[in-house]
């Protein structure tokens, strides 16, 4: 029996082997897949078999498409379950399957998904194990319109003794070769997503979180890709976890030189009872393959992203022009202070007036008041409704900073509910930016928080919401949990959070939701489900800022990318960069600005009025166009991308000059996506010149002295 799974470019090919489910190949697309290259199955010394008649069929070298433990796989196992009597021994055979229309919805997790069941056609097998009744149900969709096919796990306890997880990976894919190079990112608070890409080697790698949250320091992503790969051209095989807690990604290889390629929820501190009746999902995988390089990926993830994984009214409306009072006022904010800010903000046609953290409790610095959810009447002696109503009065928007996820000790809440936050028996608790993380496995934490949210939601006309989350998980435990599911909180936590904002944001479904963790700590596919756009970084630098949204590019499309326009010297890094160049880098993504306006020069109020007219000229192209990446900040500094209207109507290209060069050579900005045969014309000049010849020749970069420069060309078809 075979299973072949098509997507526009792909093939994905399984096969039912004396009861085994193998990987037979994954890549180009083949039309009928007829074996031209079996499985091998040679027997090899030191190679366990369980039927002595095919000592050859041993599971240490077959390609698995969701490998066991303990039967003579010595690589890592998809899965680990551990039995009543102890024992970690089980073994899936295949037991049925079933093909249908759509796709189904995760319980309790975010997920790509469809609007109608011909978007998509799903495959579930059935694998079993026959000595303890552990159905285990692997799922596939691909998808009609997206070069993409999603994959979860669900596993159910249909026997009559309880079984624990161990491990519950969502993907593992075992390729018959290991010539690639692998592509993950590295990052810290401030400096996300860094590129790391570098040939596999003979060992095991892994790359993950404990931190409870998918975290600055890693994504849950990894691409294989082969050696001679880039932008344009070659295989590259993506995997990406729509998850935003503790996961691992696991790239083995064999002595065989064969890999196994995993994903999933991160192993370490993690079990789950099964109860008999019981199951348990695992988060969605996402697999990509493009044989045109890493902009082919990108493509492919940044359409389904964009509209089958993101939600909500904004979805597909252009997100407003905002300013965030945070670099502005950090803490010190008063209601005179902030009306001046935004009448600066509306003379420059600013849509949206973002008030950050500090308007609650009494908090006046990060040492208080989280979880306390009512108004700072002694900043904001009018309340809130009254400066939502002033607000939409002079033309503006509004929208609330919240941390919903954490407790301060000085707060009225922990003062009440000491055991609401995650701790452990007997142990001191671990402070984090002065703030205890809240137990959102608790079903009475999460009824607290949805209940005061919501209250302040309601309470004003509010029209967009920053939820932050300023700290990592530390003592990982919870105060209503039985002694043998404690290694169940985080997860349950993340579905607890998943819940919590599924409910205030199905509750207030006018509002645009913004995700942060410190900036893009929790920047993941998981959090996209619930909130369509993203901090990327509190790191507001625009050469920073280079690096940090190419990277997030890989797998984010640029309508999930808030990039504000900050002061300089810029706060986080020192450095003094034109307005012009941290205009162009914001406008790169969700615009907005991030400072004091009111303590501008009336040319730099000139320059930003003229930076937000230009931007809402292009906003449709950025948000909803095709992004390029022509030139990486990764290999010097200078920068350079372009937007490209899906019809190919309209294009828009940036090039940034970090610093200047002596006897720079010549340096061109070459277009890619535009219709070869098409005249395009210069929006700025009126020349006209074809799209085969802005895609070969490009346009030449300006030769100006400076560092810090940086330049934008539009071109429309006639
Ligand atoms: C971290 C966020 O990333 C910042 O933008 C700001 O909202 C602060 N938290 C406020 O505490």
């Amino acid at each position: 029996m075979q299973f072949h799974l098509h997507t526009e470019s792909g093939s994905y090919v399984m096969q039912v082997t004396e009861g085994y489910l193998l990987h037979l190949y994954w890549g180009k697309k083949v039309g009928t897949y007829r074996g031209s290259s079996p499985v091998s199955l040679a027997p090899r010394s030191f190679a366990p078999y369980t039927d002595p008649a095919q000592p050859g069929l041993s599971l240490s070298t077959l390609p698995l498409e969701y490998p066991s433990y303990g039967n003579g796989d010595y690589r890592h196992p998809a899965y680990q379950m551990q039995l009543d009597n102890g024992s970690t021994v089980t073994d899936l055979r295949y037991a049925g399957h079933r093909i249908y229309p759509g796709k189904k919805k995760l319980d309790g997790l975010p997920a790509t998904y469809v609007e109608s069941n011909q978007e998509a056609q799903s495959l579930d097998i059935l694998l079993q194990d026959q000595v303890t009744g552990l159905s285990v149900l692997l799922t596939y969709s691909v998808f009609r319109d997206f070069d993409a096919i999603a994959r979860s796990v669900r596993f159910e306890n249909n026997g009559a003794e309880s079984l624990r997880l161990l491990r519950a990976l969502s993907a593992s894919v075992d390729f018959r070769d290991d010539q690639f190079d692998i592509l993950t990112f590295y990052g810290s608070h401030s400096n996300e997503r860094n590129i790391n890409r570098h040939p596999l080697s003979m060992e095991t790698q892994v790359i993950d979180s404990t931190r409870g949250a998918s975290s600055h320091q890693h994504d849950p992503f990894f691409a294989l890709l082969r050696p001679n790969t880039d932008e344009e051209h070659g295989d590259a095989f993506g995997c990406s976890l729509v998850y935003s807690g503790n996961f691992a990604t696991q790239i083995e290889v064999d002595p065989y030189h064969t890999v196994r390629a995993s994903i999933g929820i991160n192993p370490f501190d993690f079990s789950w009872l099964l109860e008999p009746g019981e199951s348990f999902q695992t988060p969605e995988a996402v697999m990509v393959y493009s044989s045109r390089g890493l902009g082919g990926l990108s493509h492919a993830y940044h359409h389904l992203y964009r509209t089958r994984l993101a939600r909500g009214k904004y979805r597909d409306r252009p997100r407003p022009v905002l300013i965030n009072n945070w670099e502005a006022t950090y803490f010190k904010l008063s209601e005179e202070k902030l009306l001046a800010i935004a009448g600066e903000a509306q003379k420059a046609g600013i849509e949206l007036f973002v008030l950050d953290d500090g308007w609650f409790g009494h908090r006046d610095n990060d040492h208080s008041s989280l979880g306390d959810w009512t108004v700072d009447r002694r900043k904001l002696p009018h309340g809130m409704h009254w400066l939502s109503a002033h607000l939409h009065e002079m033309g503006l928007k509004f929208g609330l900073w919240f941390e919903p996820e954490m407790v301060s000790p000085d707060s009225d809440l922990y003062r009440a509910h000491p055991d609401w936050c995650l701790h452990v028996p007997d142990r001191p608790r671990t402070l984090g930016r002065n703030q205890l993380v809240l137990d959102l496995s608790r079903a009475d934490v999460r009824d607290y928080l949805a209940q005061s949210v919501s209250a302040v939601l309601a309470g004003a006309d509010i029209n967009y919401v920053k939820w932050d989350m300023n700290r990592h998980m530390t003592e990982i435990g919870s105060a209503l949990l039985p002694t043998g599911r404690q290694r169940e909180t985080a997860h349950r936590y993340m579905l607890g959070l998943y819940e919590l904002m599924e409910t205030i944001t199905a509750q207030f479904p006018d509002i645009l939701f913004e995700s942060c963790s410190g900036g893009g700590g929790r920047f993941d596919p998981g959090m996209l489900y619930y909130m369509p756009q993203t901090w990327t970084s509190d790191n507001t630098d625009a050469v920073s800022r280079l690096k940090i949204q190419y990277g997030t590019s890989l797998i984010y499309p640029p309508s999930s990318i808030g990039a504000h326009v900050s002061a300089v010297p810029n706060h986080q890094v020192g450095r003094v960069t034109s307005l012009v160049m941290r205009g162009h880098a914001a406008m790169s993504g969700n615009f907005g600005y991030e400072l004091d306006l009111t303590r501008l020069s009336e040319d730099e109020k000139e320059t930003i009025r003229k930076q937000v007219t230009f931007y809402k000229q292009i906003r449709p192209l950025i948000q909803f166009g095709d992004f390029y990446r022509i030139k990486d900040p990764f290999e010097g500094g200078a920068t350079a991308w372009c937007f490209v209207a899906p019809d190919h109507s309209e294009a828009i290209g940036f090039y940034f000059q970090v610093l200047a060069e002596p006897s720079p050579r010549l340096q061109t900005l070459k277009f890619r996506g535009l219709d070869p045969d098409a005249l395009y014309e210069n929006l700025a000049t009126d020349d006209a010149f074809g799209g085969d010849e802005l895609m070969n020749a490009g346009v030449s970069v300006p030769e100006e002295k400076g560092d810090f420069k940086s330049y934008v060309w539009r071109f429309r078809k006639k």
